[in-house]
């Protein structure tokens, strides 16, 4: 095991951030760390990275002490902040080198490679860059990094959808060389392609920790259709929610393990249009509170 935290509970004065957070990453995987604004997603990773002290818990990273060993920890650690602030008389390039050195000699060629790739302009003073430039300098730094663990907070969230191709090929290729990764998100559609685990976090705690296949029964999908005639029996199918009658056709929700025999179901009747939307963060809390009834025991205590 590359990280394991247990039961974090981090207090600031009388509000309480996090409260029990248990994380468990394996050699290889790549971890999603998904929850809404506010949730605690930042909190834990500064806890992870030693920067926060935890109020209760313990985290071990590499079989160390994240808080005692940190030094020790971060020469095998890559890290890209929430928010990227970065010196503003140095230029990108000059960034670049100055965090990629911390891991050891730099790799030209793949720096190169990744600046191309994100289409940065690394002679820049960084006071110029954009949100999403300092984002690319903190990516570029930390792709190039020989590092054992990525932790990569937020990454994509000021990136264009281009960029966040370029990103996902990046983090893929990391996968394929054995690299562990967690990767935190407030898009569940944004990290389901890449991540092998996921949990779910809110107001300060995990609700659900699984593969995105062990999740599916909490998730569903938007899907507007067109047939050349009238779809019949739809509403006695397992797994349609909300079917209405639009201008544009038919919109209804579909459990996303029913996906399949819907859609055979629909196609009898002649498709014309099919769009479908993927399930949401907010869907499946949702689904969550509906599914196991303790919505009372989890939104208590949350007039933050
Ligand atoms: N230094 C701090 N002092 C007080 N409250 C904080 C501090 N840092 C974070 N918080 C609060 O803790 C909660 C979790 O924040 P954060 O971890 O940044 O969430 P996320 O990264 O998931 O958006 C929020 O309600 C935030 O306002
Ligand atoms: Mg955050």
């Amino acid at each position: 095991m590359v990280l394991k935290a247990a039961n974090l509970t981090k207090r600031f004065g009388k509000f309480t951030a996090l409260d029990g957070i248990n994380l468990e990453i394996d050699e290889g995987q790549v971890y999603g760390f998904i929850g809404p604004n506010g949730a605690g997603k930042s909190t834990t990773i500064r806890i992870l990275l030693g920067i926060l002290k935890a109020t209760e818990g313990v985290v071990e990273i590499f079989g160390k002490d994240a808080w005692s060993d940190a030094v020790e920890i971060h020469k095998r650690i890559a890290y890209v902040p929430g928010d990227v602030n970065l010196w503003p008389n140095l230029t990108g390039g000059e960034v670049i080198d100055l965090f990629t050195k911390l891991h050891g000699p730099i790799n030209k060629s793949r720096r190169e490679e990744l600046i191309r790739k994100f289409d940065l302009d690394p002679t820049k003073k960084c006071r110029t860059y954009s949100k999403g430039n300092r984002q690319k300098v903190a990516l570029v730094a930390a792709f190039s990094s020989e590092a054992d663990l990525y932790i990569l907070d937020e990454p994509t969230s000021g990136l264009d959808p281009l960029m966040e191709q370029v990103f996902q090929e990046c983090v893929l290729d990391l996968k394929s060389q054995g690299k562990s990764i967690l990767l935190s998100s407030h898009i569940l559609s944004e990290v389901e392609k890449l991540c092998d685990k996921v949990a779910i976090i809110r107001d300060g705690r995990i609700i659900e920790t699984g593969t995105l296949n062990d999740l599916r029964h909490l998730t569903r999908i938007q899907v507007l259709v067109e047939t050349k005639m009238p779809i019949t029996n739809l509403k006695d199918l397992k797994g349609m929610h909300q079917i209405e009658e639009t201008n544009q056709g038919l919109s209804c929700q579909v459990d996303t393990e029913e996906m399949d025999n819907v859609m055979r179901h629909i196609s009898r009747f002649g498709i014309v249009k099919l769009e479908s939307a993927p399930p949401t963060l907010e869907d499946l809390f949702m689904r969550h509170y509906e599914g196991n009834g303790k919505v009372a025991g989890i939104g208590a205590g949350g007039d933050n």
